[in-house]
């Protein structure tokens, strides 16, 4: 069941330079949402055209009734998400999309920059299940990085930036974590990371799932702008069969 509702933001919270965190409190209760799916804001652009934007669900407050996302500012809709206040309205299409696997004993969880953000809820939901997850992050600097407080209630945490200002100097996959067994790794982030993530994996033999972040717009598998190739099922949509794959059926 796919909802259409005007959720208020209760918080706005700037992360750092480039991203900002917003709550948005819903009136009526929230459906089940799973780890790794996606809300769709319409966000008016300068010409006042109607966008939506699909952003990971990044925690879910199901007693306060709120959703937490994190937001990078990359261009239009996402400059002009940065300027709502709290207080604000937002019309946002959710839950969107799969899920990640939930039922692993040892999962490794990958994270690249804003990437990261839908990790945490999928951390917490293993942590709630008696499973403490790994969760490895990746940026480029310290100042790219947030929450992990946050993340480290819920996860052993471990970090990597290219500029070796905070934890291991260089890529996820040159960070020791990658070295111990895991019986999956779940990645979101750039593309290219989530790549050698995967193909790590394939060498080690553990199953990895990657999370696409493809261009859309409906959001509903409507307007075919996601489409990416698998090796099983040919051209699928990824809002509706994903964004959530198993690494080994992409054609990259
Ligand atoms: C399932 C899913 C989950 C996502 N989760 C998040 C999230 O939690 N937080 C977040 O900040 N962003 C997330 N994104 C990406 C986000 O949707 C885009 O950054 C946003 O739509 C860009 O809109 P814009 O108008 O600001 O930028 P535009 O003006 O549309 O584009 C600006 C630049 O960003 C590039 N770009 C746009 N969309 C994407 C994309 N999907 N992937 C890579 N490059 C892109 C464009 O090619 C262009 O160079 C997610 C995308 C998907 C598909
Ligand atoms: S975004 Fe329209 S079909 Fe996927």
């Amino acid at each position: 069941m796919k909802y259409q509702r005007e959720l208020v933001v209760l918080r706005k919270e700037n992360l750092n330079p480039a991203c900002f965190l917003l709550e948005l409190k819903s009136t009526d209760s929230l459906c089940e949402i799973l780890p790794g799916q996606f809300v769709n804001i319409l966000v008016k652009d300068v010409a006042e055209r109607l966008l939506r934007r699909p952003i990971s669900i990044h925690d879910v407050d199901y007693n306060a009734n709120t959703i937490s996302v994190v937001v990078q500012k990359i261009g239009l809709a996402t400059e002009k998400l940065s300027l709502i206040n709290e207080s604000d309205k937002l019309d946002v299409v959710f839950p969107l999309g799969n899920s990640f696997p939930t039922e692993e004993k040892r999962p490794l969880l990958v994270g690249g920059g804003v990437g990261t953000a839908p990790l945490y809820y999928l951390a917490k939901t293993y942590y709630n299940k008696g499973i403490k997850p790994a969760v490895l992050i990746g940026a480029r600097t310290k100042d790219q990085l947030f929450l992990i407080d946050k993340y480290k209630t819920v996860a052993d945490v471990f970090i990597s930036t290219e500029d070796g200002s905070v934890g291991e100097k260089g890529l996820v996959t040159a960070n020791s974590v990658m070295n111990e067994s895991f019986s999956a790794i779940l990645t979101c982030g750039p593309t290219p990371m989530m790549k050698a993530v995967a193909n790590m994996a394939q060498e080690r033999q553990i199953s990895c799932f990657v999370s696409l972040e493809n261009r859309m717009a409906c959001g509903i598998g409507a307007c075919l702008c996601c489409v990416t190739e698998t090796k099983s099922e040919g051209n699928v949509c990824v809002c509706t069969k994903g964004a959530v794959f198993r690494a080994n059926e992409i054609k990259w």
